[in-house]
């Protein structure tokens, strides 16, 4: 799985994530086809379509028409942090930190003590025109140092910490001062007066790689979710699609609740399958009956039984990592699996010879959410909710099995071919 790894490596954001997916589909012959435009859809058309540089929907469609449409999803977007405009605070003349506030739902204290970089977008003023950029400082750049224990006893107890003071990484020291726009601007082969907008988010540079007595692991950052879109677009490009259009779905946002232009709480995936089967002409009641006869795989982590938690898990439904495939369920329906979608994909996997396992949240325990329910709310089709079990989901650098990336590429394949 080292290209897993080298895809992670070169995604530090949801836009660098996206910008790999089409780089991947572009070298397998995926046109572009943008919003504004008029789409030239045929049966056997292989074609991708961006929303804000950080979400994706690719589609491989049957040469003789379809039936339906196979939707795998997965999301660009991991916890980090965000730089805010101005970020500059200088401390007693001495020192520059970022100001910055948090993306998501992370383990804070993973984010301290280690290198960090910048990386995003911005967007550019280019005579009239208004550009997007992407940017990677891509060097060691930026920490956030602790505070030391002797100034903090009670650190190992638990701490509070405050985002506003304690998570400012440091940027350098006096001469740093004015000069973080300078950097940016220098990145992107710009001038500082021309940024007119800015989404940039710290990352870790940490690269990936195998931890373990048998190299069992993967240990790297954002492998939630990014190891699930890596799995959805290795299947993808490497499937002929038959009976049912190939749909893949990348969304952004969903660290922060999906509910953006582009996140799977809009209607980028609905618009999408909808223009796709107008440009064939299907009339209404076709395109109804082709999104009823359609799947939809939300593939998200999901938690393996912690050695140093167990009894935060289930009793009954026990995921450990390298130990197949996760189907998640839960009875708030915040993970859409039901016995139907469960069924099928359990037969669907049983077919390459990939375990399958069971997640439910321990019922004392508030779990998280995912995309399959919410994207259900605007494509109301069968959805199986589904990840790769991992340990430290939020965490700057998280673990996962090595083996199961392989065992969801081969379903990924197998459900495309259907
Ligand atoms: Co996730």
């Amino acid at each position: 799985m080292k290209e897993l790894m080298k895809f992670i490596d070169a995604s530090p954001t949801a836009f660098h994530c996206v910008e790999n997916v089409k780089k991947a589909l572009e070298e397998k012959g995926y046109k572009e086809f943008k919003e504004s435009e008029d789409w030239k859809v045929k049966n056997g058309s292989k074609f991708y379509v961006k929303r804000n540089g950080s979400s994706i929907i690719a589609f491989n469609l049957p040469k003789k028409g379809f039936k339906g449409f196979h939707i795998y999803s997965a999301h660009s977007d991991s916890p980090s942090f965000r730089v805010k405009e101005n970020p500059e605070m200088v401390f007693e003349n001495n020192y520059v930190r970022l100001n910055v506030e948090k993306y998501g739902g992370m383990i804070l204290s993973t984010w301290f003590d280690r290198p960090l970089s910048v990386a995003g977008r911005v967007v550019v003023r280019e005579g009239d025109k208004l550009v997007e950029k992407l940017v990677n400082a891509d060097r060691d750049l930026c920490v956030i140092p602790n505070v030391a224990i002797h100034m903090n006893r009670d650190l190992n107890s638990g701490y509070k910490y405050s985002a506003q003071n304690d998570l400012l990484p440091l940027f350098g020291g006096e001469k740093a001062k004015g000069t973080f726009d300078d950097f940016i601007a220098k990145e992107a082969g710009v001038k500082k007066e021309n940024i007119l907008g800015k989404d940039l988010f710290l990352y870790t540079r940490q690269k990936g790689t195998y931890a373990g007595a048998h190299k069992e692991f993967i240990v790297s950052p954002r492998l939630d979710d990014q190891a699930c879109v890596f799995a959805g677009l290795a299947g993808f490009t490497d499937s002929e699609s038959r009976e049912y259009a190939s749909v893949l779905a990348v969304f952004d946002n969903e660290e922060v609740g999906s509910g953006t232009k582009q996140g799977a709480d809009s209607t980028f995936l609905e618009d999408s399958l909808f223009r796709v089967c107008e440009a064939l002409s299907f009339t209404r009641s076709a395109y109804l009956r082709t999104i009823s006869d359609s799947f939809n795989i939300s593939a998200d982590n999901a938690h393996g039984v912690h050695p140093a938690m167990a009894g935060k898990a289930d009793p009954t439904s026990r995921p450990y990592l390298n130990k197949g495939v996760v189907l998640k369920y839960s009875g708030s329906q915040k993970y859409a699996t039901d016995a139907v979608s469960a069924a099928y994909f359990k037969k669907l996997a049983e077919s390459v010879k990939a375990p399958v396992q069971v997640y439910y949240n321990n019922s004392d325990v508030a779990g998280g959410s995912t995309l399959g329910n919410i994207s259900t709310a605007h494509v109301s089709v069968k959805t199986a909710d589904i990840g790769l079990a991992q340990f430290a989901m939020h965490s700057a650098v998280e673990t996962m099995g090595s083996k199961d990336v392989t065992d969801l590429v081969k379903i990924v394949k197998a459900y495309y071919e259907e």
